[in-house]
């Protein structure tokens, strides 16, 4: 979120919105429950305030008789109102991210400047060229709060408490997005003691649809360090029936009063995750609204998906790729009435404006394209396609020599060739730009090979295009909150939008079509929303979270009686014969009997933790 405030006090983005009083009230109370290594009274502790704006923790902190206080502020025009109304106060009108490290603190409170890297780069470069903390934790995507986390961890003594109300998107973002750096600090140094859940409340004003949260970090002592201490995670949640529909400032402050009591009832969640400080990953998303009970669920579920001793993951069994990257989808897909005509057994490509006929050779090469928009459960929508695709198989050309390849493509199917070479300059450049190879704008830029184990020691490159063409295929669209899992046993070629599940080994345990039941499953549809499962571009949730079970672990003949009812039940759905719904619920229920988890159970604590 980019906070501007372009305005007549001079600066341009400096994230600057005040956080309203009674957040700040409850911040200050609140992390007296965490002020316990110390035997000194309030008045001894050194408190700093990094980003003071105009001064609303400064008040608080005042009133519960913190008085050795530090705060920093850039703006200099509050500077005179901050003296006059702070005067016990020692104010730093400087950036707080040049102040010296070697001046270091208690306790830590705020709420931080967001600001965006990608928007605001000449922020950001003007810093790393100034600060040297700035330029030490630099990473591309990252947000101007995560500087003040990883210099307050610095500045706070061991033992030391930092409370930051910040967005909470850091938290489920993994490696590559960001937070390269900064988990791994917070890990490294610090216990997360608690998490307080704020995404259903809108807090600040002119800034909606902002998801925040309140947390605490403590810094660890060297012998917590030493040997590797762990501490649980406290998570409070305010629920839908939390609050108010027009933002009531009063009705707010009553449920933050809630929080301060520990009450736990239905607009307040308040348990300890069943993730620990241990099992966070520095590289990974932290999915800490995860009670323990949902934990017991998964374990079970998890336990059917053990092969040789160990839980397998999607990534495990299956390689994810996307579907065709063509180097431009305006050129590659062509389009009937636009460039494209059918009559009969005849195609007409359109060259230099005029409709050519191809030749039989040709028609082969293009393929109807899909786009993830005709992804449904265990199928596709077929007359969905967004035109026919050309698509050129290197592997068709035994040699290295490129200029002889394209040649062997030229003759081979002159028309398309020609067609493509309309637009020669146009695709070359793009290849350029992206650093490929300029000479091979016949072809798709990636996803027609994938690199496979055929067996345990032997890796090998695999030519996707009879598997795109006749193979059994899983593929799910790249955005998308649900488990929706297509499946085709026929043609189905799709752009780069929909992601494919092809098998990690060439394995024949992949029972299709039990895999598709499983994945479209209600089963599945819990641990989405249990593990935080998401497919935003990124797949590595899904790779690193999603059980996939292994069919033989099922042994009884009860067991066996049930997969095959399973199987019979999804094949209606391949078919698109019966009534789906109730096909599908049958299908539930015998997977969830199959896993051994009770319906009832599981949609009870779904509707406690997650539906509010
Ligand atoms: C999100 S506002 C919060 C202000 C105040 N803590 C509150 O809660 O109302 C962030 C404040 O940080 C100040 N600020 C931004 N960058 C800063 C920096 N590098 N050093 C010190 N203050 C900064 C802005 O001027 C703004 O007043």
């Amino acid at each position: 979120m980019v906070l501007k405030n372009n305005n007549k006090r001079g600066y341009n983005l400096i994230g600057q919105i005040f956080t309203p009083e009674y957040i700040a009230k409850f911040m200050v109370k609140n992390i007296s429950n965490f002020i316990t290594t110390y035997n000194k009274s309030y008045q001894d502790l050194k408190v700093l305030e990094p980003s003071v704006g105009e001064g609303i923790f400064l008040k608080s902190l005042i009133q519960n008789n913190f008085l050795d206080i530090t705060a920093y502020e850039m703006d200099k025009n509050l500077k005179n109102t901050l003296l006059k109304n702070y005067p016990q106060v020692r104010f730093v009108f400087e950036n707080f991210l040049g102040s010296d490290l070697n001046e270091k603190f208690d306790i830590i409170i705020g709420n931080p400047p967001y600001l965006g890297q990608n928007y605001n780069a000449d922020v950001f470069q003007n810093y790393t060229k100034k600060f040297p903390i700035c330029k030490k934790y630099f990473v591309g995507n990252m947000d101007l709060f995560y500087y003040f986390i990883h210099l307050g961890i610095l500045k706070l003594k061991p033992g030391g408490i930092l409370s930051f109300i910040t967005t909470n998107y850091w938290l489920t973002k993994s490696k590559k997005t960001g937070i390269k750096l900064l988990k791994p600090h917070i890990l490294e140094e610090c216990f997360l003691l608690q998490y307080i859940d704020l995404s259903n409340m809108t807090l600040f004003k002119g800034a909606e649809g902002q998801h925040n949260c309140i947390f605490i970090l403590r810094k660890k002592t060297d012998l917590e360090k030493q040997r590797s201490v762990n501490k649980p995670i406290q998570v409070i949640q305010i629920t839908k029936n939390g609050i108010s529909s027009n933002n009531n400032e009063m009705f707010n402050t009553l449920i933050f009063k809630e929080v301060l009591l520990g009450n736990d009832n239905r607009s307040i969640r308040n348990y300890r995750s069943a993730i620990t400080n241990n099992d966070l990953k520095p590289d990974r998303s932290w999915n800490l609204l995860y009670p323990e009970e949902i934990k017991e669920i998964i374990d079970d579920i998890e336990k059917s998906c053990i092969v040789n001793g160990k839980i397998s993951y999607l990534k495990d069994r299956f390689i994810v790729r996307n579907g065709i990257i063509f180097i431009k989808d305006n050129i590659f897909i062509l389009n009937e009435g636009k460039n494209l005509k059918i009559e009969k057994q005849d195609v007409y490509i359109k060259i230099n404006n005029i409709f050519v006929k191809i030749l039989n050779i040709e028609k082969e090469r293009l393929k109807k394209i899909y786009k993830s928009k005709s992804i449904k459960p265990y199928s596709y929508k077929e007359g969905d396609h967004t035109g026919y695709g050309i698509y050129f198989n290197k592997n068709e050309f035994n040699g290295a020599n490129i200029e002889e390849r394209n040649r062997f493509f030229e003759e081979k199917y002159p028309n398309l060739i020609q067609y493509l070479k309309q637009y020669k300059t146009e695709l070359q450049n793009i290849l350029v730009n992206a650093k490929e190879n300029p000479n091979d704008y016949f072809f798709p830029r990636r996803g027609t090979f994938i690199r496979r184990n055929e067996n345990d020691s032997n890796e090998t490159l695999i030519d996707l295009e009879p598997f795109y063409e006749k193979g059994r295929k899983i593929f799910f669209k790249y955005i998308s909150n649900e488990n929706i899992f297509g499946y085709s046993n026929s043609s189905y070629f799709a752009t780069s939008d929909t992601y494919f599940l092809w098998p990690r080994f060439n394995q024949k345990s992949i029972d299709y079509t039990f895999m598709i039941a499983y994945l479209n499953s209600n089963l599945v549809r819990f641990l989405f929303n249990a593990k935080n499962i998401r497919i935003k571009r990124s797949k590595t949730k899904l790779e690193y979270d999603l059980p996939i079970p292994f069919i033989e672990n099922f042994t009884s003949e009860k067991d066996c009686k049930k997969i095959s009812l399973i199987k019979k039940l999804t094949k209606q759905l391949v078919q698109s014969s019966g009534n789906r719904k109730e096909i599908q619920v049958r299908i539930d229920k015998l997977i969830f009997d199959l896993f051994k988890v009770k319906e009832k159970e599981i949609n009870l604590l779904f509707n406690f933790f997650y539906n509010c």
